[in-house]
């Protein structure tokens, strides 16, 4: 069975389609889906767009046509735990819907008729891809990015983490809201706008399933400047590196 890739940005898509061996690509729903072999693996690729709609339709899409037995989702993300820094990765322990609040029906972030608030990624894939992670940012980033850009963007000795990721159809690029979402949500590592959703997917229809975020920016008032600098220059180089390293390693079980 194939494993199912799902980028959030093109940027990151396109790169991984000019190293993989091609069988066929079809379109759906103003999407492309990608078949072919990528670094030892079947894989089918897809560009999710953006927000929970987006990504929850491309996963939908993957699992019921293409029948994959894993997702992997990568893309960047803004930093809410202050510790984290632009270029440190995180992979997500568990992924959360921060904008989800059907109170009083249901707790706050509860996501109604599951009786959860939060979706736990696959433990053995999660595994995989923060030990990928780590080798690439220890072994490869430094001959992958150029000094002037790992210095441009103050990407100095960066991290693999594992952490929580929260999601919702917001860009983040605020003091004020940032620090509401640290004092909703206290044990959060990072803000994106695909992941739960593709968890909530995942979930359902019991496919494993991994995220993996690069920090582009801290979600302050800098975010909406950095971001896209941060995705054409760098996103793509990690997450090229990361899944290279992650498909070379999957066993099939
Ligand atoms: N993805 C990358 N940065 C983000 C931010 N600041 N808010 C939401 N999603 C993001």
């Amino acid at each position: 069975m194939r494993i199912g890739i799902v980028g959030a940005m093109r940027e990151e898509v396109d790169g991984l389609i000019a190293e993989m061996t091609p069988a066929a690509a079809s379109p759906a729903g103003m999407r492309t889906y990608h078949t072919g072999r990528l670094w030892g693996q079947e894989v089918v690729l897809a560009f999710s767009r953006w927000g929970k709609v987006a990504a929850a339709t491309t996963a939908t899409h993957l699992i019921t046509r293409f029948d994959i037995s894993r997702l992997v989702f990568t893309g960047v993300a803004g930093a809410v735990d202050p510790s984290l820094r632009v270029g440190d990765v995180v992979v997500g322990s568990r992924l959360r819907q921060h904008d989800m609040d059907s109170r009083p029906l249901f707790a706050r972030h509860e996501i109604p008729l599951l009786g959860l608030a939060a979706f736990e990624t696959d433990a053995r894939l999660r595994r995989a891809v923060l030990a990928a992670a780590r080798r690439f940012l220890a072994d490869d980033l430094p001959a992958r990015l150029a000094p002037n850009l790992l210095a441009g963007f103050h990407i100095n000795a960066p991290r693999a983490v594992e952490g929580e990721i929260a999601s919702g159809d917001r860009f983040f690029a605020g003091r004020a809201e940032l620090e509401q979402l640290r004092s909703d949500l206290p044990s959060l590592s990072c803000v994106e706008m695909e992941g739960a959703a593709v968890a909530q997917v995942c979930h359902e229809y019991g496919v494993p399933f991994a995220i993996v975020r690069t920090i582009s920016d801290a979600a302050d008032e800098q975010a909406a400047a950095a971001f896209p600098r941060f995705v054409r220059d760098v996103a793509s180089i990690y997450s090229h590196g990361i899944l290279r390293n992650v498909l070379r390693d999957l066993t099939d079980d």
